[in-house]
């Protein structure tokens, strides 16, 4: 109810004013020890799967905390896990501002930020400075100025240095806004950047004596050909989990509102429906070997509920927390864990 009555005015600033603002200000909530409120009561969901135990299936998608500054107070909204990142070897601006774009009309948001991260060493400061105990995943990819042929090595170092701190790891090659990230999405780009990180992943695993899950995060615009492939390698080099979708470079149903031509990815509503369908096309490529977590428009319990019918085994949000609020997590386990009350 109190974002409620916000909203006019946060989205009155600039999107990126904004969203800092909102950040340091559920900071403050928490650290009074109030942002607890704002989530009400959330029942526990637990789900078992990736060898972790999730509290509840409905986690935090990246690139809203990309430097893991925020954990503790996102944590207190509920979420069963958390995602932070995307993080590269060296810290990075990003892409030139403006760089986000609200779409209010269609509950969307465009954005081409261009993974800005402060690098992964602080990133991992962060992590370690954070009191959540709870479990974390860490995105990682490419810095920009690496080309994509040495894509491999700054997927190496960040894997490395997450690896003790992260409960799971993703490899995202599905960003629209870092050039040529997607070819690594191909048959032989993919394979060859799973060999080498599995084969890392598994050594890192005999010396720390623990198995850190590494999942593989994908592009919602992959035709049924692509999805076979992609299934076929995530199933060939044993990829611990697979995360459904990133943001679409697609504009059909946007492209007539203000900003719906922007350059980058959309997220939010427009995008819930494409993400659903890739997810079940997926899963039955995948004859449920490898879990999914289901991304793309989820605003409701209902519509984690649909990506959940389709296949994935955990959800992620992101775009509709900026829409509906911060209260938006509970809610949303709430209402999977009593389907048909209100
Ligand atoms: C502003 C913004 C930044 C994002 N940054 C990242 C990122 O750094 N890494 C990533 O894997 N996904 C990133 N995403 C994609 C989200 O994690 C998610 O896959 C996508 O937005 C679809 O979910 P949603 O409709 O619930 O937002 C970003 C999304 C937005 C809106």
């Amino acid at each position: 109810m109190l974002y409620r009555a916000m909203r006019p005015f946060l989205f009155g600033l600039d999107p990126e004013v904004a969203h800092r603002l909102s950040l340091v200000s559920l900071d403050t909530l928490q650290r009074l020890g109030l942002a607890r409120l704002v989530a009400g009561t959330v029942p526990k969901l637990p789900v078992r799967t990736m060898g972790l135990e999730f509290p509840n299936p409905v986690g935090l998608a990246p690139g809203l905390d990309k430097n893991g500054e925020h954990i503790d107070a996102l944590a207190s909204l509920g979420f069963g896990f958390m995602e932070i990142g995307t993080v590269t070897p060296s810290p990075q601006p990003g892409n030139a501002k403006p760089r986000l774009f609200r779409l209010p009309q269609a509950e969307a948001v465009i954005n081409r930020m261009g993974f800005n991260n402060i690098g992964v060493d602080r990133v991992v400061e962060n992590v370690r400075r954070s009191r959540y105990r709870g479990i974390i995943g860490i995105n990682i990819s490419k810095n920009a100025d690496t080309p994509v042929d040495r894509a491999a090595e700054d997927y190496l170092v960040c894997l490395r240095k997450v690896y003790p701190v992260a409960s799971f790891v993703t490899a995202n090659v599905s960003s629209p806004n870092t050039r040529n990230l997607r070819s690594l999405q191909g048959a032989d780009e993919l394979d060859a950047l799973l060999a080498v990180l599995m084969r890392e992943r598994d050594a890192l695993a005999r010396e720390e004596g623990r198995c850190v899950p590494l999942a593989v995060k994908i592009a919602p615009d992959l035709d049924d050909e692509a999805i076979e492939s992609i299934a076929d390698r995530l199933l060939a080099h044993r990829v611990d989990a697979v995360i459904a979708t990133n943001t679409t470079t697609a504009r059909q149903d946007v492209a007539h509102l203000p900003h719906g031509g922007e350059q980058g990815g959309l997220s939010g509503a427009p995008l819930r429906a494409k993400s659903t369908a890739l997810i079940a096309k997926l899963g039955s490529a995948l004859k449920g070997r490898i879990p999914i977590i289901g991304v793309g428009g989820i605003a409701s319990a209902a519509d984690a509920r649909e990506k959940l019918d389709a296949g994935a085994t955990l959800v992620q949000l992101y775009t509709a927390l900026l829409y509906r609020g911060p209260g938006l997590v509970g809610e949303i386990v709430r209402g999977l864990a009593a389907p048909g009350e209100k």
